[in-house]
């Protein structure tokens, strides 16, 4: 990739699939240049769809080491950094408190919290090297409402909303907006195999449930996420900073 091109690097983490995926795609139509991040090697292969406009790379963000090497190749590669997209993240397991197993709270966290935070770490001199950028961490609703047995994932979620909080000040000098995107039941993989539905994991029957609770009848479809998340990070004014961004088809809008 031609280091001297001006068009806007954006990096994205959890790119392989999901809203991270389709938020590659709406990032590369409006004419970014996508670092696109995955602990799957499939990711390299679906930035090859993209005729050299995405470039695939392979990290754990569970291993800050590894985060760090992100931001370096990607600021290397594509000549600098001007968004950084903090989409990937994890479910864990469903779990009363007690028989909750720590190994995984400790993972999810690892995944959902220090991962974002460092690659924000390593971003941030890269960001204000370019005049100021744009970061959006994603939550959940599970940032805004509690989720009986879903302790880990809700509660590393409302951590990344503290963080954006903070962060958001932080940077706001810099001229680097920090803003957390709240989808809410979204039609990816998390749902159809990750989440538990209290103990009917992968079934059609979870979906279902999910589509007739939500107020438009259906889950958010991941392109609606991506238009959204596209938007925050190539083309919403710096003003709107240290905000949850909800596209949840009004779910935590009713009583
Ligand atoms: N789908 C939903 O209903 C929903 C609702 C609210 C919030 N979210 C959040 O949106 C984000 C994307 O969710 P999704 O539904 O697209 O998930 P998904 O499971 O379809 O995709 C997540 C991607 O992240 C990657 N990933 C997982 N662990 C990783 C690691 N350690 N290092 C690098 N990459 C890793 C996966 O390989 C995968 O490609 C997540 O942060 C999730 O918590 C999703």
């Amino acid at each position: 990739m031609d280091p001297n091109d001006k068009r806007p690097v954006v990096l994205v983490t959890g790119a392989a699939r999901g809203i991270g995926a389709t938020t590659v795609a709406c990032l590369a139509e409006r004419g970014a240049r996508v670092f696109a991040v995955d602990i799957g090697s499939d990711v390299v292969e679906y930035a090859a769809e993209f005729d050299g406009q995405v470039i695939g790379h392979v990290a754990d963000l569970a291993d800050p080491s590894q985060v760090a090497e992100m931001i370096s190749i990607c600021v290397k590669t594509m000549g600098g950094l001007n968004s950084l997209y903090n989409d990937a993240g994890i479910f864990g397991d469903t779990a009363p408190v007690e028989d909750y197993p720590l190994a995984t709270f400790e993972h999810v966290w690892a995944v959902n919290v220090r991962g974002v935070f460092v690659a924000i770490q390593h971003a941030v001199p890269h960001l204000r090297a370019a005049g100021g950028g744009a970061i959006l961490n994603t939550a959940s609703t599970g940032a805004l409402v509690g989720s009986a047995g879903i302790t880990a994932y809700v509660a590393s979620k409302h951590a990344v909303h503290g963080l954006t909080r903070c962060l958001a000040l932080e940077l706001a000098p810099d001229n680097i907006s920090v803003n957390v995107l709240c989808p809410g039941a979204t039609d990816t993989a998390m749902i159809s195999t990750d989440f538990d539905g209290h103990g009917r994991k992968g079934t059609a029957r979870v979906s279902e449930e999910i589509d007739s609770i939500t107020p438009t009848g259906r889950m958010a479809r991941t392109e609606e996420l991506g238009a959204v998340a596209a938007w925050a990070l190539l083309e919403a004014p710096v003003y709107m900073t240290g905000k949850p961004i909800v596209v949840d088809g009004a779910q935590t809008t009713r009583p």
